[in-house]
Formats: structure tokens, sequence, C-alpha cells
């Protein structure tokens, strides 16, 4: 088994990039199935979760050439069926979206339950709400777990034709928006999505569409409105040769994992190619805990910036849909706020098993008591190096900032989890002065 080994106590400095948004890349590449033209995606990220998507594309008939490193072109212009391969479905959440991009494509999809992080229950009703509610039939089909107690084991959608209606959503989700933006861009008539959630991805699959042929507006607000189309070409004339090529939004929670690990280490570090509107609740904390944060040149770089004189102020955090403060951060920050001088409050909104990472923090030092939906951090004046393992992709995220903050050596297992979303994470940190290696 693959492991980081990081000697942790350099201050990080330098610059390092940021690579595509994992949680956009992985409902663009679904969406690919929509249009009626090649399309070419730069900025991909290369990360495991990617590759299972292409992987997910080529078994449905699409045709994936990787043109450079992250740019791909793809074209499914015969689909060879509608279900999603099992083994690939149970490795990701985000397998989830090959469920609205078939169902809008050619009104069946069948797919397994997705898997990736278990973050608590991760229930899918809200995407079954939007499929149904856009006239599609919905058979969940049953598993049966050792003790005999029945679950959901696969989903299969079907519908003669889809029609624009109001979907509104009872519970704001990420995935439920993405999967009915997917069933209703190509359906007749009008979708409006209430409750809808607004992150960066939202508003980045939206964009996508819109620049291949759709009409949806309202994305990144409360209400997205979405007018069927009939094709999706991006405007190309039919025999032409002109291939559309789109780039994937900045990665806010890369972005916000080097802030932070910038900040920890205490470090001076430019992160480049990112979105700062988009990082400015992580920003706002940072800066009250009394890290440096500025953002620079053409507003595409931000300088995180940490003085070593002084232990970081405390702070209390609440993970909110954006713009609140993301739940795919909470970990990390949790590693800043162990080090601050005094009590730090951390409350859980989104999901209710997001503080596995705090049994292996308390390995290094931290001293963390958990409460109903959250966390009290008493700081400590430093960690030490220990063995931890990654218990899902932030929960790893955040071994690595503690690791690069701790004196010692710290060995972090399970790092398939971490690859799941960090693109050449060691190659990135080693470029700013870490001492980490994959063994
Ligand atoms: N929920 C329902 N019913 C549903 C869907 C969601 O009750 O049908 C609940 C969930 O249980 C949760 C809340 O709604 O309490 C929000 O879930 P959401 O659907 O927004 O989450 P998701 O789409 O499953 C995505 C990201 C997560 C990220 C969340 C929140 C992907 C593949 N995953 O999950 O990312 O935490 O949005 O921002 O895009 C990560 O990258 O580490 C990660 C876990």
């Amino acid at each position: 088994m693959n492991k980081f080994v990081i000697e942790g106590g350099r201050r990080l400095t330098g610059d390092v990039s940021i690579s595509g948004a994992k949680n956009s890349v992985i409902a663009l590449l679904p969406a690919t199935l929509l249009l009626d033209v090649p399309v070419i995606i730069e900025n991909v990220p290369d990360i495991s979760d990617v590759q299972i998507c292409l992987t997910i594309l080529r078994a449905l008939g699409a045709e994936v050439e990787r043109l450079k490193e992250d740019t791909y072109r793809i074209f499914c212009p015969k689909l060879l069926t509608h279900t999603v391969p099992e083994e690939q479905a149970r490795k990701m959440r985000g397998s989830y979206y090959f469920l609205g991009a078939l169902l809008g494509r050619c009104g069946k999809a069948k797919a397994a339950m997705p898997g990736g992080c278990y973050l608590g229950e991760r229930p899918i009703d809200q995407h079954l709400l939007a499929f149904e509610t856009l006239g599609a039939e919905s058979l969940l089909i049953k598993g049966y777990d050792v003790k005999g107690d029945p679950f959901i084991d696969a989903v299969e959608l079907r519908a003669d034709e889809l029609t624009g209606r109001n979907i509104s959503l009872n519970v704001v989700s990420v995935g439920a928006t993405m999967n009915a933006i997917l069933a209703a861009v190509r359906a007749n008539g009008i979708t409006t999505i209430e409750n809808c959630a607004r992150e960066p991805h939202i508003v980045d699959l939206a964009n996508f569409l819109n620049y291949m042929g759709a009409h949806i507006s309202g994305a990144g607000t409360h209400k997205i409105t979405i007018e069927g189309v009939q094709e999706l070409r991006g405007n190309i004339a039919e025999g032409s040769e002109e291939t559309r090529v789109y780039s994937v939004v900045p990665d806010q929670i890369e972005a916000g994992t080097y802030m932070v690990a910038a900040a920890a280490t205490r470090g001076d570090v430019m992160i480049h190619g990112v979105i700062p509107h988009h990082l400015k609740e992580i920003s706002d904390r940072l800066k009250e805990c009394g890290v440096r944060v500025d953002v620079i040149e053409n507003e595409d770089i931000v300088r995180v910036h940490a003085d070593g004189s002084r232990r970081f102020r405390p702070n209390n955090i609440k993970t909110e849909p954006y713009p609140g403060f993301p739940t795919d951060m909470q970990p990390q920050m949790a590693v800043l706020l162990t080090l601050a001088e005094g009590q730090s409050n951390i409350t859980e909104g989104i999901w209710e098993d997001r503080f596995k990472y705090v049994a292996e923090l308390r390995k290094m030092g931290a001293n963390i008591d958990l409460t109903r939906d959250g966390a009290i951090l008493w700081g400590v004046a430093g960690l030490h190096g220990a063995e931890v393992r990654a218990c899902d992709l932030r929960a790893g995220a955040a071994m690595v900032i503690a690791g690069l903050a701790a004196e010692g050596r710290t060995e972090i297992t399970e790092i398939q989890h971490i690859e799941r979303g960090y693109s050449h994470i060691v190659e990135k940190l080693r470029g700013i002065g870490a001492e980490i290696q994959r063994v």
C-alpha cells in the first residue's frame, strides 16, 4: 500500500498553481454525452475520479482522446448502452451525474449506487425528485446487507419524454442541482429549479452547457431556469471541423487547502490560477486567525503569508452551502485551529460524519472534543509527527497539512482517498519546499 511520508516543520514558500475543480469536471465529463459535436476540455485535473469518469464515458461509447496532460477531446456520436459500468459507478460519488446525463440524452439510465467518501448517510432522494418531476419513472433496485436489511443498490430511470416543470428541492443539494440541470437541458419546455445549490461548480456546469448552446439562466442564485433546447452544438455548422474548447473552473477547495497549508507552516506562498471571490469565506477566516491573505496582480493570484512570531487566533466556523464556509475545507481548517491560542469551535452543517480525522489528529497531539454536531478545539503550541490514515479525501488533506506543520516524521496511509481529488499533490508541495514523498 502506498503512503505519504512527510518530514514536517518546513515553511512552505514559493509558487503553486491550482488545477481544474474536481467537483466541476466530474459533472462536465458526463455532460459531454448531451452534446451533438465533439468538445475539447482543458484544465482537467489529473486525479483518479477523472480517470473513472473517462472509463465510464468510453464504456458508454464515447471517443476520448488525451491531447495534452490536462486536455481531452470527447465525443459520443453513438451510445452503446445506458447502463453505467457497476465497478466504476461504485468507485465515486459523482458517477450519479451519468444518471442525469443519460436520462437527458436518451430517456434511459441505470447505475449502481455511487461510492465516494463516507460522510454519513448520502441519500439521493432529491435527485430522484428532480428526475421524477421532469417525467421520469424511477425503479430502485434493492440489495440486502449482512443482517438481511434492505438498501438501495442501483437506480434505473425511464422517461418517454422529459418535460420542463418546476423542481423545488427540499434540501440544498449540489448533486441534485447538477443532475436536474443535466436532465432538463434537452427537455421540452421550461424547467425551474428552486432552492438550488450555488457553488462555483454549478455555475461552471451551466456556463459549459450554455457555451455549447443551452439556455440556462440564474446559476449561482437560488433559482435556475432552463429553457430546453433540441441541439447542443455550440453554433458549429454541420460538417465543420471546428471544435469548441472549454476550460474547467479552478478548484476552490484545492486552492483553500494550499492556503491553509501555507498558513499552518508559517509560510509565504503565491497561489496561482484562482478566482479570489470563490475563496472569500476561507480568506476571511484565515485573516481572522491572524494570517495575511492578499489578492495580487491580475487578480488570479492569492498570497498567503503567516508570521511565525505569534500563535494563530482562535475562530468559530460553521459549514454551510456556498457562499458559506465550505464543508470540504472543514478538516483542513481544523488543523490550523488546533494550533491557535485558545478555544475554537466547529459546527458541521452539511455532513453528519465528517470528523473521522479527529482521532488521527489526536495522535499528533491535537486536543479536540467532539460534540453532537461539531468539535471544540483547544489550541496546542505544536503538533508532532505520527502514523495516521487518510479516512476520506478532505480528512486526508488535513493529515497532509498537519504533517507539514508538525515536528518530525508523519506517515499517511490510505492515500488513494487523497489522490481522488488532489492533482500532483506531492510534486506541487515539493515545489514550495515541503519534504514529502510517496512511497
Ligand atoms: N442530501 C439529501 N438528499 C439528496 C442529496 C443530498 O438529503 O438527495 C443532503 C446530504 O445528505 C447533505 C446535504 O444534502 O446533508 C448536501 O449534500 P449535497 O447533495 O450538496 O452533496 P453531494 O452533491 O453529495 C457534493 C460534493 C461534496 C461536498 C458537497 C457539499 C461531489 C461529488 N461531492 O456532494 O464533496 O461536500 O457537495 O458541498 O461533488 C469532497 O469533495 O470531498 C466532497 C465530499
